[in-house]
């Protein structure tokens, strides 16, 4: 089977910044009480007319610059969000369109902070069996068009960001190892959006209160599946891999909470120096959380030609999912 790599990785950040004294105008909290119980300073959030897609637009544009491909080189567009431009189409049709990748085939993928995983997955058997050659991965959110600003429980955790990677076939030792994928869709209601599908239509029951059009979380209960299902899936990619806990250079994991990412590091046995974190700038971006970590990691020399990687990601659904990577 051909192993996939990949060979260009981009993310875009929005300008403004909501910062923690910012939200304690807002809402009953404090910057202490955030950063101790998150790890958050700050986030970044979209300008009303900027949506999904043009945010993702920018991330392709660094990631195709690296990879020295063109938009019409570009054989599949996968998205992990939730939070498309539009219900339908798809996100996917909407970078299509406005990247200019008019050669490709379009897939969204809803599986929320694991969607960019899931589809660098899906995107890596395209290119194991020959039937893509280069695959655009994208995980990006808006999540402030879906954070209740009066829920402190939520709002203080989520901002807008993209990333993206180009993947495809590795013709030497690096790529992507291994992957793992799950679900437990039994725990659908520690975190959804009431309103909005087919079980609540938008439009049908009158008017909807602000609150069932965004995020509901569980905190707490979510906390205890993350700590232990990114723990298990990181370790198990990485035994997979062949990674010791010594060869693993970074770790990348999904920027839900600074304590998710502790209790993941000591499951899979890498010092906190291996561990990248960038949560206190932009909180958690659900999809776009792990390219954008990955984008950075690269630019700042973290990763390099022959790095051993784990990425791991976790949200709602249940859904989870990692994968050991040679870069
Ligand atoms: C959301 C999260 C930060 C809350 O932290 P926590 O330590 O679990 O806090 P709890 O939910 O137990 O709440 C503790 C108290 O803080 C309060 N609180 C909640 N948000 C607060 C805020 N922003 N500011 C101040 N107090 C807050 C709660 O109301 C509660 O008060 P009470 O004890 O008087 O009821 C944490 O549960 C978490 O990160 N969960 C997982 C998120 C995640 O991984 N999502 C993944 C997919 S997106």
């Amino acid at each position: 089977m051909t192993r996939a790599k990949i060979i260009g990785i981009g993310s875009y950040t929005p300008e403004r910044v909501l910062t923690n004294s910012d939200l304690e105008k807002i809402v009953d909290t404090s910057d202490e009480w955030i950063i101790s119980r998150t790890g958050i300073i700050e986030r970044h959030i979209a300008a009303d007319d900027e949506d999904t897609s043009d945010m993702c637009v920018e991330a392709a544009k660094s990631a195709l610059d690296m990879a020295g491909l063109k938009e019409t080189d570009i054989d599949m567009i996968i998205a992990g969000t939730v939070t498309p431009d539009y219900r339908l189409p798809s996100l996917s049709c909407m970078i299509q369109k406005k990247l200019g990748a008019s050669n490709s085939a379009t897939m969204d993928i809803v599986a929320a902070c694991a969607g960019f995983i899931h589809g660098l997955s899906v995107a890596q058997a395209y290119i194991a069996t020959g039937t893509y050659k280069n695959i655009l991965v994208f995980g990006a959110e808006k999540l402030s068009s879906i954070t209740n600003y009066d829920d402190r429980n939520t709002c203080v955790l989520f901002g807008d960001a993209a990333g993206a990677a180009i993947l495809t076939a590795s013709d030497d030792e690096s790529g992507i190892l291994s992957t793992y994928l799950k679900s437990d869709g039994n725990l659908d209601r520690l975190l959804y959006i009431e309103a909005g599908g087919t079980h609540t239509p938008y439009g049908q029951n009158g008017d909807f209160r602000k609150q069932d059009t965004c995020i509901v979380m569980h905190g707490n209960e979510v906390f205890k599946h993350a700590v232990r299902y990114m723990g298990d899936a990181a370790a198990r990619v990485a035994k997979e891999a062949g990674f010791t806990p010594d060869s693993i250079d970074l770790l990348v994991p999904h920027q839900a909470n600074i304590r998710i990412i502790q209790a993941t590091a000591k499951r899979v046995g890498v010092p906190w120096e291996k561990v990248y974190l960038n949560i206190e700038k932009y909180g958690n971006t659900s999809a776009a959380s792990v390219p954008l970590a990955l984008d950075q990691a690269v630019k700042e020399g973290r990763i390099k030609k022959g790095s051993n990687i784990v990425i791991v990601a976790f949200g709602g659904g249940l859904t989870w999912g990692a994968a050991a990577i040679r870069w």
